[in-house]
């Protein structure tokens, strides 16, 4: 128990859409605030040995989901952590119950139109679920996967409009929120 309070204080999840900002935010946060930054795709990729359009070809989504699930949970007990989670992971198994019980949690909230904008230019081709997709497959595909994801998103503890706020005023919403 005891090590689980310390890490409640310690990790922050950054959660969101694909494209929502968590990496570049996140290393941003992570750097002010001199926390350890860390990618759960990157994670995820050192520990398939591969990339993730590779991993979900070969082994399709669910064994990616189950190794997602994995190497969120090996951050137990960890320190000083910001976590950009991948898009999807709060949206399976227990995550986002977990990532809210094992640390902080904070959800970057973007409209489709500018989450396909941004996904448009050259953000999509590492990302499976989006790479083959037109522009209006792409925003199809993103207020419809965003509708079914929301439940998950909206359970984090803080929620920002992510064109609101630059690092430095997230870092500000973060410390008042959670005295960090
Ligand atoms: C996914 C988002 C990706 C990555 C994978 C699946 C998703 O992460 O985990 O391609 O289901 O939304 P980013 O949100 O960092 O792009």
């Amino acid at each position: 128990m005891q090590q689980n309070s310390t890490a409640k204080e310690q990790i922050l999840f950054l959660i969101g859409f694909m494209g929502c900002g968590k990496s570049t935010l996140g290393k941003k946060m992570a750097k002010q605030m001199e926390y350890t930054f860390v990618d759960l795709d990157d994670c995820l990729v050192k520990k398939a040995g591969m990339s993730i359009n590779q991993y979900f070809e070969k082994y399709g989504e669910s064994a990616f989901r189950a190794l997602e699930k994995e190497v969120l949970q090996s951050l137990a007990g960890k320190s000083r952590l910001i976590v950009a989670t991948g898009g999807g992971t709060p949206c399976f198994y227990d995550n986002m119950e977990w990532m809210n019980s094992s640390g902080k949690t904070l959800y970057i909230q973007l409209s489709p139109r500018t989450l396909a904008s941004r996904l448009s230019q050259g953000e999509a081709s590492k990302r499976p679920l989006i790479k083959d997709k037109s522009a209006e497959e792409l925003l199809n595909f993103i207020t419809e996967t965003l509708q079914q994801r929301e439940r998950y998103y909206l359970q984090a503890q803080v929620i920002v409009d992510g064109l609101q706020y630059n690092p430095k005023q997230l870092i500000e919403k973060v410390n008042q929120h959670f005295s960090l």
